[in-house]
């Protein structure tokens, strides 16, 4: 789900619904949006896109001076109007939107309701105005009354409320994400910066246990006993124009064209290609000498990026397993203090990541978070954390943020063995040139790519299967991913050497194979080709074969410059999430906004 609200801005209406279009990759069900005028609140909510909000606004006009939005992503009680935010007590008097989950709603409402409290849906979110009514009927001022509802909650939660008429926004934070926009007499809270940066490049990142009280001619800061707090204001250096379409149809195909930009800033003085070393300035000399395994978790496209790290540490000697963060908080975690517990995230804010790392913290491991968002939740959960900084990400199919979360990977990766084995590894130098023409290589697929003309041709397809070896593994189940999420096509991705244990039953003329060749066990894929091919099943080689041998088998070839067999996975991902992304298009989805997913999952 994505909050906003605003103060002090000349259109509130205006920019609380344009912050939450800016918002809508983190879930669109449904919207709305509460602002206060001189006759008390006004309401509006609507099932379905911002857009459709948007339609209801003009329809019938509302002003106010401020206000709060929400676009939500439903996890408690189905998608109706009455279930949207915001959420409001009897009087009408004081409305809330809520992100994330109260664990002990329940109670609460029924507490609430013996009362004499009557609750009007379905949301665990809409305890929070009764609890507030409750307090500012036993006599508290609105700020008291909103601490007071707050201390009684259990659960992850963002909240944003307007209460009687008190000119201000009073907001907390605990386990999901807020942050605060100061702008020239005009505040934002949002979920996230995309939300307010076309207003104010100043940012304030909240911290779990902070309260808020935003009027327009300032804000406070306090922690949950009332203590003022200090935060930095800090200014984000995202171009606006980096979270708009930019011309293009959908932000996917924007992203997917950003990537030799953020590839760029992934790897900016982070290489040295002279003596083919990594220069990673966030840790000392030495930082990972004791490291003896290391643990990746992460969920969705960020645990691909982190099996493709695991493969390339386990090819160097280093031990490494990639866990699905989700699983790894099943099971105890098999940490030992020399485990460096590395969790993967884009957001920075998903809750089954972050309660795995919170529990390998537990368990005694050293933890590093590798994100986009600077400021999020695992940044504060981990000990260290190092930065992809592939810049904001809005298509729910991930894309920039993965080629850049595995060039940050890699670096992590050549990093750790020099720490460890105190010589930097035999590819280091060669890896370090790759890297250093990444940005260009990417550029040419984006080029050259013939990814339309294989979408074309295979359309109407059974099944779309995706497979590789090695580092060309996890980018056989990544391609599958983005194919299938935006497709909704059938699409899987397997380990080449799977194939024949099963999967290849599934095989026929009408299931696809595209087959990953990185340079590196080439001979053993092909081995894999030629038998889905003796099934009649059409073949597509993504690849640079060095050899012409590959090209001579498949049917169709997907090109990829030549480069480090370690990296050219990164190369064959942009040709698959093309494929994807033109697949998706020709079947006319909503690619940017897939149904049932969302960006940011902050529940478990
Ligand atoms: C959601 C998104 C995926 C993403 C995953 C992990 O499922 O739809 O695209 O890969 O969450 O997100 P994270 O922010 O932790 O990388």
């Amino acid at each position: 789900c994505g909050i906003t609200a605003c103060i002090g801005a000349d259109n509130s209406v205006d920019s609380l619904v344009d912050g939450l279009q800016r918002l809508e990759y983190r879930g669109y069900d449904s919207a709305g949006i509460a602002v206060k005028n001189g006759s008390g609140i006004s309401l509006t909510k609507r099932v379905g896109e911002v857009s459709e909000l948007v339609a209801a606004v003009e329809q019938n006009p509302i002003a106010g001076d401020y206000g709060i939005g929400h676009t939500r992503w439903a996890t408690h009680g189905g998608v109706t109007d009455g279930n949207a935010h915001p959420h409001t007590d009897e009087s009408g008097r004081i409305a809330v939107v809520h992100n994330g989950i109260i664990s002990n709603f329940q109670s609460l409402r029924s507490d609430l309701e013996a009362r004499g409290h009557v609750f009007s849906s379905e949301t665990d979110t809409e305890v929070v105005p009764h609890l507030i009514e409750e307090n500012l009927r036993d006599g508290a001022t609105p700020e008291e009354a909103f601490r007071a509802a707050v201390g009684s909650l259990s659960g992850s939660y963002a909240i944003a409320a307007i209460i009687g008429d008190e000119e201000a926004i009073f907001a907390t934070r605990s386990g999901s994400p807020l942050v605060l926009g100061v702008g020239d007499g005009e505040y934002y809270l949002a979920s996230d910066v995309p939300a307010f940066i076309q207003h104010t490049a100043r940012v304030v990142y909240l911290h779990d246990g902070d309260f808020v009280v935003t009027r327009s001619d300032g804000y406070d800061i306090t922690d949950s006993a009332g203590r003022a707090v200090d935060r930095p204001v800090e200014h984000v250096e995202w171009d606006p124009e980096t979270a708009t379409k930019g011309g293009y149809e959908h932000y996917m195909y924007k992203e997917i064209h950003e990537q030799p930009g953020a590839l760029r800033r992934t790897t900016q003085s982070r290489l040295n290609t002279h003596a083919g070393g990594v220069e990673l300035e966030e840790f000392p000399p030495e930082s990972f000498a004791d490291v003896k395994q290391v643990h990746l978790l992460a969920m969705g496209t960020s645990h691909h990026a982190g099996m493709y790290a695991a493969s390339l540490l386990n090819s160097r000697g280093i031990p490494a397993y990639a866990f699905m963060a989700g699983e790894y908080s099943v099971i105890k975690p098999p940490v030992t203090p020399d485990t460096l517990v590395v969790a993967v995230s884009q957001s920075g804010e998903t809750a089954d990541t972050l309660d795995a790392v919170r529990r390998a913290r537990a368990a005694g491991a050293r933890t590093l978070a590798v994100t986009n968002v600077v400021g999020s939740s695992i940044t504060r959960e981990c000990d260290d954390e190092l930065l992809i900084r592939a810049g904001p990400e809005i298509g729910v199919a991930a894309t920039k943020t993965f080629s850049s979360q595995v060039t940050a990977l890699t670096l992590l990766t050549e990093r750790l063995v020099e720490d460890v084995t105190g010589a930097k590894s035999p590819e280091a130098r060669d890896l370090m040139e790759a890297l250093s023409r990444l940005p260009g290589d990417v550029q040419e697929v984006l080029d050259t790519s013939m990814a339309r003309e294989i979408a074309i041709e295979y359309e109407g397809s059974d099944a779309y299967f995706f497979i590789g070896r090695g580092v060309a593994h996890p980018v056989a189940l990544e391609g599958a991913l983005k194919f299938k999420e935006i497709s909704y096509e059938h699409a899987e991705g397997f380990a080449a050497s799977e194939l024949k244990h099963g999967p290849l039953a599934l095989v026929t003329p009408l299931s696809p194979v595209f087959a990953i060749f990185t340079g590196h066990e080439d001979e053993a894929t092909l081995s894999n080709v030629k038998e889905v091919q003796a099934r009649g099943a059409p073949v597509i080689a993504i690849t640079s074969d060095r050899s012409g041998e590959v090209t001579e088998f498949a049917d169709h070839v997907l090109r990829i410059p030549d480069t480090h067999p370690d990296i050219a996975g990164v190369l064959a991902n942009v040709q698959l999430q093309l494929v994807a992304y033109h697949a998706a298009d020709l079947l006319e989805r909503p690619i940017d906004k897939p149904r049932n997913l969302a960006k940011c999952v902050t529940v478990e």
